[in-house]
């Protein structure tokens, strides 16, 4: 960073005082002291923010993106599969981008946040949800399976969060949600690749963390347990799956959409003091 980017906590707080002023506020209309609701829509809580979401073409990601559009939100979806220009094309609200990139190719995450800068301005929420899940017995991975998972599930996501991050810390406002599980803190079996990868995000989500704090950007991780999404039903099928849904208190796996619940409240404004955080979504799995 250089000298003129640097900037200090009261100038960024200055800055997204500004920035809520010029009709980027947050404001929880209508929602009170009501119960959390899964559903993906009903205030205009992310109105006038452009939120980058990578992997929006399925699971987690896309039900993401259909939460935070349905309260506003202008989504940049990101993700390899020809799928995403349909699943933004289906978002409600509008003027969103659909952007059909390999966030393993050189230089993606650089070019995909000066795209976006150019044609919606600075994105105000990143949230890495890309990834893999590739797996086999520790002594069995080949190196391919094994790089690969680095290079979808950890490079890609500091690569985005790194040029996301230097857009935001200039703007003095952002938030960047990666997407981790319950695999970083707990070793699960023939997940040797998958474990060491989530781990390593939340090792860089709180080294971003404290970097960027002084700027106005806050940097989390969310750890859910399975999720019901391609990912999770392919990684847990069978026998399997059920040995692991017994082993979880709650008694079931997560659905997408609670998922998006809690990535959207670490996107909101009302989150700008949690920072460095993993949080779990894993009905008691890590408490046992
Ligand atoms: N499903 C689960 O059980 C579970 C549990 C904990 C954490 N997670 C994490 O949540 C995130 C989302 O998982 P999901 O279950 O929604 O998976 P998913 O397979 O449904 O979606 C992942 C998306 O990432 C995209 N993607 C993969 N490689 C890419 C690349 N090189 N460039 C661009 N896009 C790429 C895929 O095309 C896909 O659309 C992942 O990081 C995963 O590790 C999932």
């Amino acid at each position: 960073m250089t000298s003129q980017e640097h900037t200090t906590g009261s100038d960024a707080a200055d800055r997204a005082d500004e920035f809520a002023a010029a009709g980027g506020a947050a404001e929880f209309a209508g929602e009170g002291g009501a119960a959390p609701s899964t559903d993906a829509g009903g205030t205009a809580e992310f109105a006038g923010r452009v939120v980058l979401i990578t992997g929006a073409a399925s699971g987690i990601g896309r039900s993401i993106a259909e939460r935070l559009a349905g309260r506003g939100a202008r989504v940049v979806g990101v993700d390899v599969a020809e799928a995403i220009r349909d699943v933004v094309d289906g978002l409600p609200g509008e003027g969103h981008l659909p952007l059909r990139r390999d966030l393993t190719d050189p230089g993606a995450a650089a070019a995909i946040v000066e795209e976006v800068e150019r044609e919606l301005g600075t994105p105000h929420v990143l949230v890495n949800s890309a990834g893999v899940a590739i797996l086999s017995p520790a002594s069995e991975l080949p190196a391919s399976d094994w790089r690969r998972t680095m290079d979808i599930n950890l490079d890609a996501s500091f690569y985005m969060a790194q040029a996301a991050g230097r857009a935001m810390t200039r703007a003095g406002y952002g938030r960047i949600v990666n997407l981790a599980s319950q695999a970083a803190v707990v070793g699960l079996d023939e997940h040797v690749a998958y474990c060491a990868s989530k781990a390593a995000i939340v090792g860089m989500t709180k080294a971003m963390s404290l970097e960027w704090a002084p700027h106005g950007v806050t940097v989390n991780a969310v750890s859910p347990t399975i999720v019901e999404t391609p990912l999770g039903k392919k990684a847990w099928a069978g026998e399997k799956g059920e040995r692991a849904r017994a082993g979880i208190p709650a008694g079931r796996f997560a659905q997408p959409e609670e998922v998006a619940a809690m990535v959207a409240y670490l996107a909101s404004d009302d989150a700008g003091m949690v920072t460095g955080t993993n949080m779990l979504l894993d009905g008691g799995f890590t408490s046992v």
